[in-house]
């Protein structure tokens, strides 16, 4: 054991290492060439060959680190002016903010669009001039913030603009931009000004949410918003015929259409997720091509009894394929090894049970599939059949899987037997009928869907901190005690409604590479970024699943390709720089009037917990020691309520 984690931790101190020394010279380099590009340099003075920008007593004036990487460049009002050097910035990999606001830059737009990694731009207040390409934001689809007001830029606003799937804010005020508006309005925005432009024709009905204000100071432009109506002549010349009679259902406006048709298609894009898993279980032949993405294998839905004896879809799978191969190698099933019993409370069984037990494709996901399938002796089981999972070897394996097949705690799911073979291993799990989280705040619409209100969402909150709280406690020595906390891995106990963790653990037996794969954890920012994993990835992962729970939002962090789903880590941020908090909250739960602000100190939690600089997120027991003074407000009937509903 002391030699895995050895290896885990020199494994990770090695990727560390390595960046931190190639990293920050390169990043020394490309600052002082930017510096060059730069007119009236003053304020830089601290910028030096002999010195690092991020190490030592004195970091550079304006520049943000992050473990020793430059992040971002903070230069606002610094007096600079001159030909930004973009080429030098594009040599800072880990850049993702740029602030030159209220300098004195003049002329075109430089070349920013070639940092495709850049999240954040403020070029406020200088006299930048000139029109910008329509196509210029096009590879820069990790924008959230772009602020472009206060310059002189004329022409057309770019049409790109409407492209970037996770813009927040945009703000284009006080320029000189004219003609009609861009169709955008994506709904991660949530500030927006183009006041004192020179736009005309009518506001797009997508950004019907911002008022007046953002709008003031533009002749031409009509709509509610500037109380001007928009006459024939803008109803002629819009070719979409957009205008129309509001009264008129049959006769929507285009605009609400293409809004309508985004709903549509996020939510198929929701509906594929969940929905895969039904696919799956019809074509079990092609199981491994879909849902990969949003979807784990630990995802169990509930499958109508009925469904499961009347179609004779009972075929065998997973341990019966391994089977055929065996033999095909000449040995018997007897020789494959055994099933392992790590946790006999659900009774013992061998492989022969697995193989004769009929299967049932669940569904599929990064670090494998998962079936469901009969015991002889009556036990629902789930079998997840896992890729890879060779970073220790067998006896390593054995010793990791005994050791979770020893916890028990009310909110953790512990795995009843494994089976081992280097190509694939089989983990065997008690089958919860109720399902995921997941499958319950967004697969599901039905009336006990109605129920999952205020208290039963706190509860389930809780309880996944305190098996959160006992992992960190009984796993202390792993990187990521849990390591793939998601909605999907967190299942709900039909009896009490406690939340049950599963797929925790593994991290001592997933290598790096496929964790970041296919574990969440991996997915925190500082994994993502410096490949920095610790405790604090599973703080993030947390906070993920309480802005999710609070908001009734398919988090976009679940996904890997970053289309579809919210931005919940953004929106939330957006939401409380504004005192915009109660907007957030999933409807179903918003009308508990009495507990808003308990429910906007969770969502407080949540943000803590999702905060991009790990040292700035508390560690887990802070987190905990927080989520638990949450109370149901109000009255303690709805507790009562709440008992009953789960008790069916
Ligand atoms: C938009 O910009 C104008 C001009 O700078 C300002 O007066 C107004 O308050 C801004 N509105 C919003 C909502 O930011
Ligand atoms: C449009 O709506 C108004 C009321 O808002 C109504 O008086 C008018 O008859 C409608 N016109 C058409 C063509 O439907």
């Amino acid at each position: 054991m002391a030699a895995v984690r050895f290896l885990c931790q020199s494994l990770f101190l090695f990727f560390s290492l390595s960046r931190l020394a190639l990293g920050s010279s390169s990043d020394v380099e490309a600052l002082l060439k930017l510096k060059k590009s730069f007119v009236n340099t003053k304020a830089l003075d601290s910028w030096t060959t002999d010195s690092f920008p991020c190490t030592g007593n004195t970091p550079w004036a304006g520049v943000v680190c992050f473990n020793g990487f430059v992040t971002g460049l903070r230069l606002a009002s610094m007096g600079l002016s001159g030909n930004i050097d973009t080429e030098a910035l594009n040599e800072i990999p880990g850049l993702r903010t740029l602030n030159f606001k209220n300098n004195a830059f003049t002329g075109p737009i430089p070349a920013f669009n070639r940092l495709i990694a850049l999240k954040v731009i403020y070029l406020s207040g200088n006299r930048f001039s000139g029109g910008i390409p329509s196509n210029y934001f096009l590879n820069m689809d990790s924008l959230k913030k772009v602020w472009l007001s206060g310059n002189e830029f004329t022409g057309k606003i770019p049409e790109s603009l409407a492209k970037l799937s996770h813009l927040i804010e945009l703000h284009l005020e006080d320029n000189h931009f004219s003609g009609h508006i861009p169709d955008i309005g994506q709904p991660s925005l949530v500030s927006l000004n183009m006041s004192n432009n020179k736009l005309e024709g009518e506001i797009p009905a997508s950004l019907s949410k911002f008022g007046s204000s953002c709008f003031a100071g533009n002749g031409g432009l009509c709509g509610s918003q500037v109380g001007k109506k928009c006459g024939v002549d803008a109803m002629a010349e819009d070719s979409i015929g957009a205008i129309s009679n509001r009264s008129n259902p049959n006769n929507a406006p285009e605009h609400n259409n293409v809004a309508a048709a985004a709903l549509t298609l996020v939510m198929v894009v929701l509906l594929l997720g969940v929905g895969a898993i039904f696919i799956l279980r019809k074509r079990e032949d092609k199981f491994n091509v879909l849902g990969r993405e949003n979807l784990d294998h630990a995802v169990e839905v509930h499958v109508p009894s009925s469904v499961h004896s009347k179609k004779g879809d009972s075929v065998r799978r997973g341990a019966d394929s391994s089977s055929k191969r065996g033999s095909q190698n000449g040995k018997s099933a007897a020789s494959m090894g055994e099933l392992v019993i790590v946790n006999d409370e659900k009774g013992v069984f061998g492989l022969p049970d697995l193989m004769k037990a009929a299967a049932e494709v669940l569904g599929t996901g990064g670090l494998g599939s998962a079936y469901k399938a009969v015991m002889s002796n009556g036990v629902t089981v789930v079998v997840k059949r896992m890729k890879d999972m060779n970073r220790v070897g067998k006896d390593g394996f054995d010793m990791e899987m005994r050791r979770i097949g020893g916890l028990r705690h009310p909110n953790v799911l512990t795995p009843l037997a494994y089976y081992y073979r280097k190509e694939e291993k089989l983990l065997v799990y008690e089958y919860i009928n109720k399902g995921s989280l997941l499958y319950l705040l967004h697969g599901d619409r039905g009336p006990s869907h109605a129920e999952f209100n205020w208290p039963a969402r706190l509860k389930i909150v809780q309880g996944i901190a305190r098996g959160m709280g006992y992992l960190h406690t009984e796993l202390a020595s792993l990187d990521l005690p849990h390591g793939n906390l998601k909605s999907s891995n967190i299942l709900l106990n039909p009896n009490d409604g406690e939340p049950l963790l599963s797929d925790y653990g593994f991290c001592a037996v997933v290598s790096p590479t496929q964790g970041a794969q296919a574990m969440f954890a991996y997915k925190a920012p500082e994994s993502l970024q410096y490949r920095h994993v610790s405790p604090k990835c599973d703080v993030y992962c947390l906070g993920i699943v309480i802005l999710e729970i609070l908001t009734g939002k398919f988090p976009c962090q679940y996904l890997n390709n970053g289309k579809g789903g919210t931005d919940v880590v953004e929106w939330v941020l957006s939401a409380m720089s504004e005192k915009r908090e109660r907007e957030l909250f999933d409807p179903e739960i918003a009308s508990a009037t009495n507990s808003l602000g308990e429910m906007e100190r969770l969502l407080h939690i949540g943000a803590a917990c999702t905060e991009s600089v790990p040292e700035q997120r508390p560690d887990m027991k802070e987190a905990i020691r927080r989520i638990e003074e949450v109370q149901v407000e109000g009255s303690n009937n709805e507790g009562g309520g709440l008992q009953s509903q789960w008790m069916v």
